[in-house]
């Protein structure tokens, strides 16, 4: 073991909460490690957690690709453009997708140098007293000494007791890497990653079979936008069914064989040539924490923090998916950068209450705030206004009527409560309410500002208006 080295801020993990915190905190002139344990498909470290190597950027890079070639069995035609069969090939897709993660997990490594972030490659424990212990590649040991650590250790899929990963039965790092697009594919789930992955598969030929446990789809979203994403996905040829049990796996010579009791509590089996399994994630806390550091890990796994990501042990903080909220990747940015903040004495802060969501399909769904189910519950008095983009003549040049904006501000104040997106490029436009709620604007300023003409966002422009009964597009 070599002698002890001396940091003002030591993280684990570099996805995008630790790398966030790691370049805030080098920005703030404290100095800064980061200990990542993840290597690339090509057996080098690389850095950019699940976020760069096997999730976000991945996923939409799939998404693009699979997205184009569907437009070209599907959309093209309108247009009048016409040729020989589309062709996919598939090992050059998966290519191109690993040259971007590539890009931008050596982008990391880059940004880490210019801050002057030291950067270890390994596997990180923290030790009673701020001491973090890690295990490199190379076999050899270092001790750091961090007058605070950051824990930014991310999280991992969860597999079922049932559907051991393997060759056939794969998680999201899988399933953005077959070689061939399978026949007939399997998904367990039907959340972010079933629906995001289950297109892009969807898209380039497989037949898609989603068991969903839960009786309503898309249980999080606005209950007319899951109606209208159902709809259209339903179109597609992805086949959802919903209050589904599964109960059993077994890998056969003609594929996997999925037991299940389906919604009416009959027994069902569906063969499928992949499976994946998206059931959700768990924080990866696993040999994270040492005896006697203090530290809590709540009974869902996660690490036990304060609203400001503190541990309640002296200098030690914890922020992204190996915490409570949300697992998104712009969550953990959030608080990456406050807590680099908090600790160089400034007021870092996360507003829960604005983070937005986005799901990647086509249509793309997104969201901010509160759905009209959660106003009800709640009995917050709220007015909605809401805009089809079958009548904005952006989405239908684009030939993509589908979806709609939705608008819900506070029966008296008019501030805006929530926005609920279902439609073309919705993951941009979503950032409009984000932004008004964020200034605690109100329905009538969002519909008293100025929007081009023709654009995607004159739907947020009418359903703003449309609280007030006003849309000019559309009676009201
Ligand atoms: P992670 O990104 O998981 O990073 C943690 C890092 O810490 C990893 O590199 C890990 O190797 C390392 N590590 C863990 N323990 C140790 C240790 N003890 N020592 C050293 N290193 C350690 N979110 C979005 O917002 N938008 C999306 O479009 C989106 N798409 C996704 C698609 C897929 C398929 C998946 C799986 C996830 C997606 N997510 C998306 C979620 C997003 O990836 C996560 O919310 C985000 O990566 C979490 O960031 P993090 O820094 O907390 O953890
Ligand atoms: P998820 O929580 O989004 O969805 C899991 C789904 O599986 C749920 O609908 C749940 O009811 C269902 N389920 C759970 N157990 C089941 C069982 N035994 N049988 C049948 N269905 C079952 O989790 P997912 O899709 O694995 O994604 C994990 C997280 O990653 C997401 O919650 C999200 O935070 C993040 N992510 C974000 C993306 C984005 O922002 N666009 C994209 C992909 C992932």
């Amino acid at each position: 073991m070599s002698e002890q080295q001396q940091f003002d801020v030591v993280v684990i993990g570099a996805g995008p909460a630790g790398y966030h915190a790691a370049i805030r905190a080098a920005q703030l002139g404290l100095k800064t490690a980061c200990i990542d344990a993840a290597l690339g498909k090509d057996g080098k470290p690389a850095l950019g957690g699940t976020c760069l190597r096997v999730g976000c950027i991945p996923s939409k890079a799939l998404l693009d690709s699979s997205r184009q070639f569907w437009n070209m069995g599907h959309i093209f035609d309108q247009h009048g453009i016409s040729f020989d069969k589309p062709a996919i090939d598939v090992k050059k897709m998966v290519a191109r997708k690993d040259g971007i993660v590539k890009q931008f997990t050596g982008g990391i490594a880059a940004l880490f140098k210019a801050n002057k972030i030291t950067a270890f490659y390994g596997f990180g424990q923290l030790q009673p007293g701020n001491i973090v212990k890690v295990k490199q590649h190379d076999g050899s040991e270092v001790e750091l000494k961090g007058t605070n650590v950051i824990l930014a250790a991310g999280s991992d899929s969860i597999e079922l007791p049932f559907a051991k990963f393997g060759e056939h039965i794969i998680d999201n790092v899988g399933a953005l890497d077959l070689e061939a697009v399978p026949k007939r594919l399997g998904v367990i789930g039907a959340g972010v990653i079933g629906l995001e992955l289950g297109s892009v598969w969807k898209r380039l030929g497989a037949e898609v079979t989603i068991l969903e446990g839960l009786p309503n789809f898309l249980a999080a979203a606005d209950g007319e936008v899951a109606k209208v994403a159902a709809r259209e996905f339903k179109k597609q040829g992805l086949d959802i069914k919903l209050g589904c049990k599964c109960t059993a796996t077994e890998v056969k010579k003609d594929g996997v064989h999925i037991r299940y009791t389906d919604d009416k509590g009959a027994a069902q089996e569906l063969v499928v040539d992949k499976l994946l399994v998206a059931v959700g994630r768990r924080a990866a806390t696993k040999g994270l924490l040492a005896d006697g550091t203090g530290v809590r890990i709540n009974d869902r796994g996660q690490i036990e923090v304060d609203a400001h990501c503190h541990t309640g042990v002296d200098g030690v903080w914890a922020v992204g998916d190996c915490v409570r909220g949300p697992m998104l990747a712009h969550k953990g940015f959030e608080e990456g950068i406050a807590v680099a903040e908090l600790i160089a004495g400034l007021p870092g802060h996360v507003n829960f209450d604005t983070i937005p969501w986005v799901i990647y399909t086509e249509p793309e769904i997104a969201w901010v705030g509160k759905t009209e189910e959660q106003l009800k519950a709640d009995g917050i008095p709220y007015k909605a206004g809401s805009f089809p983009f079958a009548a904005v003549g952006r989405a239908v040049a684009m030939a993509e009527p589908a979806g709609f904006v939705k608008v819900l501000a506070h029966a008296e104040t008019d501030t805006i409560l929530g926005m609920h997106l279902v439609g073309v490029n919705v993951s941009e436009l979503v950032h409009e309410g984000v932004l008004a709620m964020e200034f605690k604007g109100s329905a009538d300023d969002l519909a008293r500002i100025c929007h081009a003409h023709p654009s995607l966002s004159e739907a947020v422009h009418d359903a703003a208006m449309a609280v007030h009964k006003r849309a000019i597009h559309k009676a009201n």
